[in-house]
């Protein structure tokens, strides 16, 4: 089977292209020249990236004589702020990136939400085209126009959809992510076939342990196989107003672990969205909407993941009830005050849940082993 893979997402005039194999970041020149207006770009990078893969692309672009400017942005979560934002504006207006220009974003989510945000408030809008060096970024982030910065209240509350014009996600970049970082971006892959499509759950079954082992095919399929997913969702619902919400399966739960484990590297995004799907499929299966074998299945192949299936793997495995349930009321997905979760009828056909109701939520964190408090 190839190992090259294009996936369009279906947005009339603003469609674009997701390119998705191995050595796609050195042959990234092909796949730009043809968006660009004229042969001039810049570069927001990860600084992390300055030394490995920043070069492979600016070889690339010399090759094409396309001139390029670079940007560092320090690596991390906290560049997500509003210094940072407007740092990089004022650098990129001294560029003179004009509207019609692109600014390319290389690194993980953070720099694609960042570069994002500033692409779509730079002269009211300007054009850029995502590089996403981690997995997570590859099959969710760079995909689909959420950009945002965060706020003291919150993570990725001031923000834009604003599309990109193209995505290149290369399988050999990944090759240097740390063993943990490729979990939590699978955990995102597992989620396209526990929210939409059983048989690529089945399929991840039978594959996941050579995808975490970075056979490039394999990744490369699951990558391309997630990004269809999402871009056949974000061309029916690109603003979040029905359907694109089946993406935050076990985000709900997931948000509350991560935010009462102070968002650091306790428990990575990725890492609590597998979780929160454990538990997102334990509730349905208690309240009757799915069957108990989808459930188990799914906390059966999270923990053959090497990914927490149960509460005592997350930090110290000490949250009470009440902490968790707190944690959920504040999480953006709420809506006139009451709490949407993500549920599942079974395995590939999530659906959106608005009557959950406090007291079965509790019991069922106690019987997931919360404390009672
Ligand atoms: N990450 C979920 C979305 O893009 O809608």
């Amino acid at each position: 089977m190839s190992d090259q893979h294009k996936v369009t997402v279906e947005l009339g005039e603003r469609a674009y292209e997701i390119h998705i194999g191995s050595g796609v970041l050195a042959r990234a020149a092909d796949y730009i020249a043809p968006v660009l207006s004229r042969p001039k770009l810049a570069i927001i990078a990860d600084s992390n990236l300055a030394e490995n893969h920043l070069p492979v692309l600016q070889a690339a672009l010399d090759g094409a004589a396309i001139a390029h400017d670079s940007y560092l942005v320090p690596a991390g979560e906290a560049s997500k702020n509003f210094n940072q934002l407007a740092e990089l504006s004022e650098w990129l207006l001294g560029q003179k990136i004009e509207r019609n220009d692109c600014i390319v974003a290389l690194g993980g989510g953070v720099v694609g939400d960042l570069t994002g945000f500033a692409a779509a408030i730079l002269r009211r809008g300007t054009r850029f085209i995502q590089i996403p060096t981690s997995l997570l970024a590859q099959v969710d982030s760079s995909i689909g126009g959420k950009t945002a910065i965060n706020a003291k209240s919150g993570k990725n509350l001031i923000g834009a959809f604003h599309q990109p014009d193209l995505v290149l996600a290369d399988m050999e970049v990944l090759k240097t992510l740390p063993p943990r970082e490729i979990g939590a971006g699978y955990a995102e892959i597992v989620k396209y076939g526990a929210l939409g499509d059983a048989a690529f759950f089945d399929w991840l079954e039978e594959n996941g342990a050579d995808i975490l082992a970075l056979d490039e095919p394999a990744m490369a399929q699951a990558v391309a196989k997630s990004c269809e997913a999402k871009a056949a969702i974000v061309a029916r619902d690109e603003r979040e107003t029905g359907e694109r919400a089946l993406l935050n399966l076990g985000h709900t739960f997931g948000h509350a672990f991560e935010a009462l484990t102070g968002y650091d590297n306790t428990l990575l995004h990725g890492e609590g969205v597998a979780y929160g799907m454990v538990l997102a499929f334990a509730f349905s299966a208690m309240r009757g909407d799915c069957p108990d074998a989808d459930a188990a299945r799914v906390k059966a192949h999270i923990a053959a993941s090497n990914l927490p299936d149960t509460m005592d793997k997350i930090g110290d495995g000490q949250f009470t009830a009440s902490a968790l349930i707190e944690a959920m009321t504040q999480d953006k997905k709420v809506q006139n005050g009451k709490m949407r979760f993500i549920l599942a009828h079974g395995l590939g056909d999530a659906f959106i849940a608005d009557n959950v109701n406090e007291d079965e939520l509790r019991a069922f964190l106690l019987a997931q082993g919360a404390q009672d408090a």
